[in-house]
Order: structure tokens, then sequence, then C-alpha cells
């Protein structure tokens, strides 16, 4: 069992590329993103503009802007993850003309990722057709001491010649949103002027977004050295509108090396204590910095990052990297700079415009990264989401729903942000959208805080926050649910599950499925729990709540009866049908398509392309029914079932029965469904599917196996996902009850896997090898808590 493929080179702190591949530019620009949580900037060259090979781009978490477009006659309405300024821009101009470097002769390329210390390096030696051979430098990073600098230097050496050189270095607000193909028809401008222009050793840029009105404002500090010695190089301003720029010129001698060093100062009007963005910047750029001090402050941080959150794999190299280069993804994403920002958990990170920065369900994966680690950033999470519980109770009101329906996808104020209309590439139409039904994504919120508090026992978020917003979610499933005279139970019609291929029954007009197997029983597992948070709730604290949001304890009555009298389709004995009716939907004969499509991940589109519709077929873009058996255990989900009167022969051939109706019907059109299928080939004691599944996961983003979509931003999901089936997996470790469990199964080929939580206050680090486990509790605090390695009890 190996990992190793592909053409990226796998030291383990490092995503290294040795030649320059234009096609696959793109897709290494998200890679080597760097990010602090408050921005993220795409591993673009410096002297790149936007084409069919570059993508330069930066984002700040939270920072959208609502504009409409028209398609067919019809103005709708996008809101868009706004890219920002570009703040690396960098020109090389030798003896008055200028160079692309990459449209030279390469001698030697190097694209690196340092992922230990977030520092993005490029160097480049090139012959241009004059025949001077010079060698560039660059290196980056978005500081995660400060998170408003950004910090770049650029080397150059002419290496058998010497010229003047010009460095022109700007901060580019004339860029628009272009970064997904699909999105190419819809408006695309964001950014207004406001002003531009220098100062003191240096540039300034300010821009406005032309429908939310966040002011952006940038500054950009230059320096020349030589030898490490500062030198005067001569000043040639360039600006003009939205384009700060200064052409920045040395007599450069042969074989010396000249380094800019650009530090940008970001500020938005959306930052904390901010009343004036320009102003911000400004004053960042007035210390006493340099390069080397941000990069000295930069790495400490990341140091103290990774000894939370490093996960030591041995005996597998390509494990080893991809998992850090997906942690430091994630942490690139979201971090305690987010906090104060009021941002989500963008599903494709600030990698990319894909899915606009929307907010999704994908918090379900992504957030057990976090808790365990990184609590104070899922809580910033969690309380993007409480802060919009006001436009999510009135979104529930306009449905005719009580309680809070959060919206499917999510933005800067919470409404919903699901177009109506989507692009097919297969067929090149715009097909209705009806996605916006998949209100699972309020069992998500609800699952979140409650995993949240479980890990962290974090007593006062769950009665200042927590506790208001599962009581709106409990409310708004009861109110969903319809009791059905005819059988006595509980119902709830007209939503989508979390396969998305299915939006609505073929014979019916309006959108929407009856009793989603997964929404029911995750449903009657929300009221449960939440009767259990009742319960133990203080009666001072629990009347405060009820008092809140108007709530009287009858309404209670109705949950606990829901608990036992939910309706769950089945197909048959033991095997639970996706929704009402799917066995009566037609069989899709994948070879067929398989060998006229080739890759059928996304049946959905084909079908649509071909005048059919994958409503009509049992097929299903990713997990639903057996997302159950990934959120709760299946024990868990046989003791539900067991609840409402549905008798389970055993749990494991009830698990493997669903499993393998389910996995011939499913496409994996999305990189969530492999992390499912992993961790349920694992439950069912199939460790070479577990491990495959495990495979394609890590390989998804890196190698971008659906074919373009992680050039658009990285899936956050299928990232925190793969690095959970390490520690879920591989580790068997599972908390449950505030008791750790291990179970080890290491891969063969694996000797050692080393991780550390962070488990209600206190700090624990786990090493497990072929023939050991070791659980290191720290000194400080209470007692540990309960430790079991494969049942046996270590503590007690
Ligand atoms: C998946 C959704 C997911 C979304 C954002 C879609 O392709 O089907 O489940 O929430 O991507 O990642």
């Amino acid at each position: 069992m190996s990992t190793e493929t592909g053409h990226v080179s796998s030291k383990e702190w490092n995503l290294h590329y040795k030649k320059f591949t234009p096609q696959e530019e793109k897709l290494r620009e998200t890679l080597s993103t760097i990010g602090n949580g408050y921005f993220g900037t795409r591993g673009a060259f410096e002297g790149s503009h936007a084409s069919s090979t570059h993508y330069p781009a930066t984002y700040i978490a939270g920072l959208y802007n609502k504009v409409p477009s028209t398609v067919h006659g019809k103005e709708i309405f996008n809101t868009d993850f706004v890219n920002c300024p570009n703040w690396l821009l960098v020109q090389l101009i030798i003896d008055d003309e200028e160079i692309n470097p990459l449209e030279c002769d390469l001698e030697e390329y190097i694209h690196d990722l340092d992922i230990r210390y977030a520092l993005m390096t490029r160097r480049i030696k090139f012959k241009d057709p004059k025949g001077r051979i010079t060698e560039i430098e660059s290196r980056r990073f978005a500081s995660m001491d400060n998170p408003h600098y950004a910090a770049l230097s650029y080397s150059v050496t002419p290496l058998n010649y010497s010229a003047k050189i010009g460095l022109k270095s700007s901060l580019d607000g004339t860029i628009i949103n272009a970064g997904v193909e699909r999105y190419k028809a819809l408006t695309s401008r964001h950014l207004t002027p406001v002003d531009q222009g220098h100062i003191d050793e240096g540039i300034y840029l300010q821009v406005e977004t032309n429908q939310s009105h966040v002011q952006i404002a940038m500054c950009a500090r230059h320096h020349v050295f030589l030898d490490g010695k500062r030198i005067d190089p001569s000043i040639d301003q360039a600006t003009t509108e939205a384009f700060a720029s200064e052409l920045i010129s040395f007599d450069a001698v042969e074989n010396k090396t000249y380094t800019l060093e650009k530090i940008v100062a970001i500020s938005t009007s959306r930052d904390a204590l901010t009343a004036s963005p320009i102003d911000k910047a400004r004053a960042l750029l007035t210390r006493d910095i340099s390069w080397e001090h941000l990069y000295y402050r930069h790495r400490i941080q990341w140091r103290l990052a990774w000894r939370m959150s490093d996960i030591r794999i041995e005996g597998d190299s390509f494990a080893q990297m991809v998992t850090r280069l997906y942690a430091y993804h994630l942490m690139a994403t979201s971090s305690t700079h987010t906090q104060s920002m009021d941002a989500g958990m963008p599903a494709r990170g600030l990698h990319g415009e894909a899915y606009r920065g929307h907010i999704f369900w994908d918090s379900l994966y992504v957030l057990p990264f976090f808790y365990r680690r990184f609590p104070e950033v899922a809580k910033g999470a969690l309380l993007y989401r409480y802060r919009r519980l006001d436009p999510a109770r009135t979104y529930a009101l306009e449905y005719g729903y009580k309680g809070a329906m959060f919206p499917w996808q999510s933005a800067e104020d919470g409404h919903e942000e699901t177009q109506i209309i989507h692009y097919n590439p297969v067929s090149g139409l715009w097909d209705p959208d009806l996605s916006s039904r998949q209100r699972h994504v309020s069992i998500a919120i609800f699952y979140n805080v409650w995993e949240y508090y479980n890990y962290t026992q974090d007593e006062d978020f769950l009665h200042d926050y927590g506790m208001e917003m599962m009581l709106e979610v409990s409310r708004f499933w009861t109110s969903v649910a319809e009791k059905d005279p005819k059988d006595n139970r509980y119902h709830i019609r007209g939503i989508m599950g979390p396969d998305e291929f299915h939006e609505k029954y073929p014979d019916r007009e309006e959108g929407g499925l009856d009793d989603n197997t997964y929404t029911n029983v995750m449903t009657v597992w929300l009221l449960e729990k939440m009767l259990e948070i009742i319960d133990r709730a203080p009666e001072m604290l629990l009347k405060r709540a009820f008092e809140k949001i108007g709530m009287d304890k009858e309404e209670i009555a109705t949950w606990r009866e829901m608990t036992t009298s939910m309706y769950v389709p089945f197909i048959e004995k033991d095997l639970m049908s996706q929704f009402e009716g799917y066995e009566k939907l037609k069989e899709v004969d994948f070879e067929a398509y398989r060998k006229k499509y080739g890759n059928i991940s996304r049946m959905d589109r084909i079908l649509k392309s071909e005048n059919d519709s994958p409503d009509d077929y049992q097929v299903a873009k990713q997990a639903d029914t057996l997302m159950l058996f990934y959120v709760l255990s299946p024990d868990e989900v046989v003791r539900l079932l067991g609840r409402l009167g549905y008798e389970i022969c055993d749990t494991d051939t009830f698990l493997r029965k669903n499993y393998n109706y389910y996995i011939k019907r499913t496409t994996h059109g999305s990189t969530l469904s492999k992390i499912v299928h992993a961790s349920i080939a694992h439950h069912i004691g199939n460790h070479k599917e577990a491990w495959n599944w495990y495979v394609e996961a890590l390989k998804s983003d890196i190698y971008d196996t659906q074919g373009g979509t992680t050039t658009e931003g990285i899936h956050c999901g299928v990232m925190a996902g793969a690095i959970k089936l390490v520690t879920f997996v591989f580790a068997g470790l599972t908390f449950e009850e505030g008791r750790i469990e291990l179970a080890p199964a290491l891969p063969e080929h694996w000797k050692r896997l080393g991780f550390r939580l962070r488990l209600r206050g206190r700090f624990y680090s786990i090493e497990v090898s072929q023939s050991e486990v070791v659980v290191r509790a720290d000194e400080q605090g209470e007692r540990p808590l309960m430790i079991r390695v494969d049942k046996k009890r270590l503590t007690s």
C-alpha cells in the first residue's frame, strides 16, 4: 500500500515543483496560496496578470459584494467573494525593456511552499532573447503575527551582464473577478477607485466595493538592498487611476544580487476598531519594520500553531507531506485572526472564487480540525452563525416555519445566497437550481455547536450563544415535521438531503423530497440532545434562554414525542431508503455512461445535457443516507432507529447492506463523499477499501482529481476530512461521554503516527506505532480524562 504517485516532490515540509508547467500553474497557485485567516493570496507569479495560465488574486475573509447580472433577459443577484487589489505585482525591466521571465528560456525553475513557515519561494534562472542570463528569486508570506502585513522580497541577479534594471512595483485595483470560467457571463467588476498615489518610500491605493461599500486600503513600502545594505534607487512615479505604481531603477552590476523588499499593509472598513483603513495601513508602515523582523515574528506564530497541529506520519512521506499541506491550508483559511472579523468558514478557503467564498454545511467536516486543536477558531465560526440567527428566523417565517432556518449558502448578511440558476458546462445551458432546499445545513450547525461544547465544555458559550441556536434549530425542525394521522408518525416533507442530484420528484413541480432519511434520523438525534441539555441546564439559565426566544415548556412535549415517532422510509428490512419513494426511481446504466463520457462523477450535468434528469434515477452525487454513519456512530444509528420502533438485525450486517446498496449508486461528484466512504469502509472492517478512499481523498486537491475544481479554490471539507481520517481511522480515536478511546489500525507501512489533542482544557499527545500506544497528558490541571486503548482502560 503506497501513496507515492504523481509529479509533486514530497519532502515532508515542502510542496515543491521543479519545472514550469503552464497548464498546471493555476492549480499550483491555489496550492501555494499564502494566508493568515485575514487574507489569502494565490501563489501567482509576481509579474503575471489574469490569463489562461495565471490568476493572481487576494481575498479577505468575509469581504463580499452583491451585484446584479442579466442572464436570459432576467436579472439575478450574486454575492461574490471580492478579488481584492493585487499587491504582488512586480514587473522586471532590463535596459528599459519589459521582460517576462516565463516567456524566456528557463534554465532553472523552482516553485516551493515551505509549509512549516508558510513561505512561498519561486526561483527562475532564464536567458532572454538577447542572451542575458538573469536569476530572480521571490519570497513571500502573509504575516501570521500581524495579519495586516503581506511581505514580498524580490531579488534579481544579472548573471552575465551589467545593465540598468527596473522593478515596477504596483498595487493594482483595476482587476475584476475572473477566477471561475463558469461565472464569466456574470457581472465581475466589484471595485470602484477612490484614491491612489505615493507616500514616503512607497505607494498607496484605496478602492471601495461598489455595492457593499467596503473600503479597502493598501500601502506598500519599497526598500532596495545590495549585499544586505540599503541602496538609493531612482524612483519614477507611474500611478494611474486605481493603479498605484512606481518604477524603481538601479544600475546593476554582473553577478551582484539586488533585493526589493515590498512590505504591504492591508486594511478594510470591516476591520474592528478601524475608523479609516487608509490611515491604519499608513500607520502600519511608519513603524520600524523590516522584512526579516516580520518574518521572524511570523515564524514564531507558525511554530506555535504547528506545536498543536502537526500530525507526524513516519513511513509514508507522501501522506506526511499532504497531511501537513492540508493542515496548513486550513490554518491559512481560518485562524485566531479570523475571530474578530465576523467571517464564517468558507468551503473553498481564501484561495479562489468557486462558490463565491460562501459558507455551506461543510463546517460539519471542517470544524473538528479546529475544536480539537484551536477551539477559539471554531468558536469564531460558530459566532458567525449566531450573529445571523435573526435572518435565519426571518427565513423560517417566510416559509411558514418557526425557529431558525439557516440558508444553504451564506455570505455577509446571513440571507440565502444560493443561485436560482446554475450554469451547466456540459450543455452550455443554465439549469434551474433548487439546492437551497438543503435545510440540513441547520442540522450541521446544531451538530457543530454540540460537538464544540462536547470537546471544550465551554459552558459560557453554551449558555450565552449555543443554547439559543440549538433551541431555534430544534423548533425549526419541529415546525417542519407534520404528524400524519394515517401512521401516527412525524414526516418531514419538501426538503433535500445532502445528495444534490435529487432536487425534487420527477412528477412534481415544486422542489424538495419527502422524508429524507438522513434528515429525519438526525432530527431525532438533535431533539434528543436538546432534551438532554435542557434537563442538565441550570434552572436560571434555562429560564433566561426560554424567555429570550419566547418559548414555553409545552413545545418540548412535541420534541419528546418526535424522538419516538419520526418516520424513516425503508426499501426493505434493514435497508434505509434515501427518501420516500427512492427505490421506485429508474436504475442508471453506469457502464454505458462511463463508456460514453469517461468521468461520470457529474452525472447530473450529463443527464441534463441529454434532456434527462438525475431526479428520475437512483444516482447520488455524494453520501446521503450513509452520512448518518459518518456523523453518528453505527451503533448510535441503530439505537435511534430502535427507539423509533425500527428493529435492525445487527449493526454490522445493517451497515454493510446499506453501504453496498448506496455505493453502487454514488458517483462522488463531491470530494466530501470520499471521506464518508472511507470512514464507513473502516467501520465495516474493510481496511483495504478504507485505505483506497483515504488515498482518493488525500489526492483530490493536490492532484486536482476532479479535473479543474482546485484551480478555483481548495476544498476545506476534504482537507479537514482527510486529517480526521488519520486520527479517526488509523489511530482509531473517538471521544464520547468524556472518554478518549483509541483503537489503532495503522497501515502496515506506517511506522509511527503522532499528534496532539486539546480536550476539555487539557492537552494530550498521542503516539501510535505498530506495537505500542503512548498517551501523554500535560502536567497541569485536573485529572486526565478516561482513556481506553482497544477497550482496555488506561486511566479512570
Ligand atoms: C457539495 C456540497 C458542498 C458544496 C460546497 C458541493 O459540491 O455537493 O455538499 O456543501 O459543494 O463545498
